[in-house]
């Protein structure tokens, strides 16, 4: 794919490029628009530098690739309730989603996409991690890839350790209960644009297959998760503040990196509607 309007750089072998060439809060063409989402879908994640943008201006490019959706369990900044905070203290230990998953795939129309954008950082430390589960799908066997091809993957809001990095949050702005939601989602999933299949499971929050006990998927969960997160399946972001990231929540997973206690990291989050898995 050749750009006119963008420049894009790749950071990885695997995944991840940056966009040059662009003012986020500027006009928007719809032919930057669409060299943006094509960069997007071929490079799972994107990220712009040097950007400086207002809450109203994040809500409107974000209106330019997908319809902004609330977080279910964490208020939205006041007066924009599409936009979550994510936020580490300096005084905490936990970070928000501070393990391998894509964003709320206890939901049944799990989000499309995610944006984020930097605004305070820690002096070092804080990156965040990305895999690309179509890769971790398309090197599996092909005893595998059939083994894996009917199964259905639940997923759980409320898995082991996912609850602790979001308690702090809800503690500052609850939303809605604070119960398990769980949905239900192939874990071979088609991309509804790309038409690849990615491995569509996650730590985070898929618990075991359907119809299966957990003891008895957790061997095979275990093997897909290292599998997810191969080294050569990733790529790393270092933010800087002004960086703007646009992630693909259908076939690549993300990571941040806890490793700057005593410093402050702050961040808004928009995520995208989604549709159905299957
Ligand atoms: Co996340």
């Amino acid at each position: 794919m050749s750009y006119n309007h963008i420049e894009v750089r790749p950071i990885s072998g695997a995944l991840g490029a940056e966009i040059w060439g662009v003012d986020l809060s500027g006009d928007l063409s719809d032919a930057v628009v669409s060299e943006i989402r094509q960069a997007w879908l071929e490079n799972l994640v994107v990220f712009f530098r040097g950007q400086t943008i207002t809450p109203a201006e994040q809500v409107s490019i974000a209106k330019r690739f997908g319809e902004p959706i609330e977080y279910p369990f964490i208020q939205g900044l006041e007066g924009f309730p599409v936009i979550t905070p994510v936020v580490k203290h300096a005084d905490e230990k936990v970070n928000f989603g501070g393990l391998w998953h894509t964003d709320t795939t206890y939901q049944q129309r799990p989000p499309m996409a995610t944006m984020l954008y930097a605004l305070e950082l820690p002096p070092y430390g804080g990156d965040t991690l990305f895999a690309n589960c179509y890769l971790a799908y398309e090197t599996l066997s092909d005893g595998m890839k059939a083994t894996l091809e009917p199964l259905i993957g639940v997923n759980s809001s409320h898995k082991g350790r996912v609850v602790d990095t979001r308690a702090a949050r809800i503690k500052d702005a609850p939303k809605e209960p604070n119960v398990a939601r769980v949905a239900e989602h192939p874990v071979v999933r088609v991309h509804p644009e790309t038409g690849r299949k990615s491995l569509y499971v996650s730590f985070a929050h898929t618990t075991h297959f359907k119809g299966w006990t957990e003891a008895e998927s957790k061997p095979i969960l275990d093997f897909l998760f290292e599998q997810q997160t191969r080294p050569e399946f990733t790529c790393r972001f270092r933010w800087e503040p002004g960086s703007v990231t646009l992630w693909d929540n259908r076939c690549a997973l993300h990571n941040p990196i806890n490793d700057y206690h005593g410093y402050k990291r702050v961040l808004h989050r928009i995520t995208f509607a989604g549709g159905e898995t299957a």
